[in-house]
């Protein structure tokens, strides 16, 4: 018999605080994301609030979402920000190359970004445009934005009704410089993220967080040519830091690049691959932050996991170049995964951005013309909102059996992390097996604390999912399967599951 798995939490011992970014999300201009996913226009009969559809911001209203990336991804590298602004008729068209090659007619530009984030009350990330933009470029979109009083920008902005400056922190400085958004070498691109970083200003209050395009999955070498080039980062002899993140990608598919899996058809081995996959996450913040800690000891480079995610191959039937793809509970296992990872490097992961918000990759919300569903990831982001900037709680735990040899490689089936804010604590547990249960005994030390809600995520099987027709096959459930005995929890944990455990919490301090 398999031994049940021991956690010890120490309730009055605080890690580093999890940031609420690392629960942020991503909009590009690719497929149904934005046009139908999004914004509808505002003759659409779908209730809209200038052009934005009002269903779609109420559900991503439920999860808190602290910030979000637009306009790409690759998308932003062929974007120019003075087309998607003033009355739309006379707004130019361009080929979206990346997506479909379809024609793209800037309805969905600068303001009613701006606007989506007003309504979500979520902070902007904006991407830049490094691969076919120029720095003048760059720098005047910062400027029409974020300055007050006048300037040239600031008087083209306010021609286009807004009089107020927004307040925009998240600047990212191109998007996969190595790939789409440029196909540059390091070195080279290290000295245009120096010099776009420069003319990136800040105006008047408005402080940016520029995010350097950092590195594709294990690329080292890329993170070590940024950091070399960071300069001045903390002795004040600089007028301002070029960057104050890199970012890193990396996504999660079953089988190979070329052929990443179905969606929603795939057996035990299939799945095992794919969470196998997701755990690298961990190996790469790891090797990323060891590199970034030889010329950054203190840590004060952030690292923005700007895009992650499952990417499997499309819904048969659907263009190949909108990248729409069902949602299961193994892509809810994919998230809850992802996020005890990034509990744990909470002090060098300050930002995350999953791929993407509506209708592309691993999408919280999928619609289909009026309707909409949620998905099974979209109820992870939910039931984790309680770690948003809370402190995170290291979990000590020993776990025999709670892993599976893959090929030359072992998936751990067990993950834990923790968090306490405000008198609360909140445990989030994943069973990554896909037949068999498993018991978790947790102590809890350093504080009284009593069970204020337990809740579940799973389903008969791991291809479950949401549809149209079965809206809520795959949702939270009450949870009773904790047992409290003194300061010893009792979680049993049934097959592929999510649990989250919501303790009220004293502690002495
Ligand atoms: O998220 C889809 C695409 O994946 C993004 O546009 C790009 O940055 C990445 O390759």
């Amino acid at each position: 018999m398999t031994p049940n798995s021991r956690a010890i939490i120490n309730l009055d011992i605080e890690g580093p605080a999890i940031s609420r970014h690392i629960y942020g999300h991503f909009a590009e201009h690719l497929g149904h994301c934005i046009y139908g996913g999004i914004y509808v226009g505002e003759d659409s009969q779908i209730p809209n609030d200038q052009g934005i559809r009002l269903d779609v911001v109420e559900a991503l209203k439920g999860l808190n979402i602290p910030n979000l990336r637009w306009p790409g991804g690759c998308f932003a590298d062929e974007y120019h920000w003075k087309d998607g602004i003033g009355p739309k008729a006379e707004r130019p068209s361009m080929v979206n190359t990346h997506w479909g090659n379809v024609e793209e007619n800037n309805h969905f530009g600068t303001h009613e970004f701006m606007h989506l984030c007003e309504l979500l009350e979520t902070e902007p990330y904006i991407s830049g445009n490094v691969g076919s933009g120029t720095v003048e470029e760059m720098s005047q979109w910062v400027e029409y934005l974020t300055r007050d009083g006048d300037s040239p920008m600031v008087r083209l902005r306010k021609e286009n009704g807004r009089d107020e400056p927004w307040r925009v922190q998240f600047w990212g400085i191109g998007n996969e410089t190595w790939g789409c958004g440029g196909n540059m070498r390091p070195e080279y691109y290290a000295d245009l993220a120096r010099q776009y970083g420069t003319y990136c200003r800040d105006h008047g209050e408005n402080k940016l967080y520029r995010i350097a395009s950092g590195a594709n999955v294990d690329d080292y070498a890329w993170t070590e040519a940024l950091m070399k080039t960071i300069g001045d980062i903390g002795c004040g002899c600089r007028p301002h830091n070029y960057f104050q993140a890199l970012s890193l990608h990396h996504y999660t598919f079953a089988n190979t690049w070329q052929d990443k899996g179905s969606a929603t058809e795939f057996d035990n081995d299939e799945y095992y691959r794919t969470m196998l996959n997701a755990q690298r996450m961990d190996e790469l913040i790891t090797n990323h932050s060891n590199v970034m800690d030889v010329y950054d000891p203190k840590r004060r480079i952030g690292l923005v996991v700007d895009e992650w995610g499952t990417w499997f191959n499309v819904e048969p039937g659907t263009n190949p170049g909108f990248l729409y793809q069902q949602n299961t509970l193994r892509d809810s296992l994919v998230a809850s995964l992802h996020f005890d990872i990034f509990h744990r490097h909470a002090e060098r992961v300050v930002m995350t951005n999953i791929a993407q918000t509506v209708n592309v990759l691993q999408s919280m919300i999928l619609t289909d013309g009026e309707q909409m569903i949620l998905t099974p990831t979209y109820h992870v982001f939910e039931m984790n909102k309680g770690h948003h900037d809370a402190a995170s709680l290291p979990v000590h735990l020993s776990s025999p059996g709670s892993s599976r040899d893959i090929g030359d490689q072992t998936l751990n089936t067990l993950s834990m992390s923790a968090s306490a804010k405000d008198g609360r604590a909140l445990i989030s547990l994943t069973n990554l097996e896909a037949d068999v249960a498993r018991t978790v005994e947790i102590d809890l030390r350093g504080g009284d604390f009593a069970i204020a809600q337990s809740r579940i995520l799973t389903a008969a099987r791991l291809q479950d999912h949401n549809t149209t027709e079965r809206p809520a096959a795959v949702a939270p459930q009450a949870f009773d399967g904790v047992i409290r005995d003194g300061q010893r929890l009792t979680v049993e944990l049934p097959a592929h599951s999510f649990v989250t455990v919501e303790l009220q919490v004293r502690t002495a301090d």
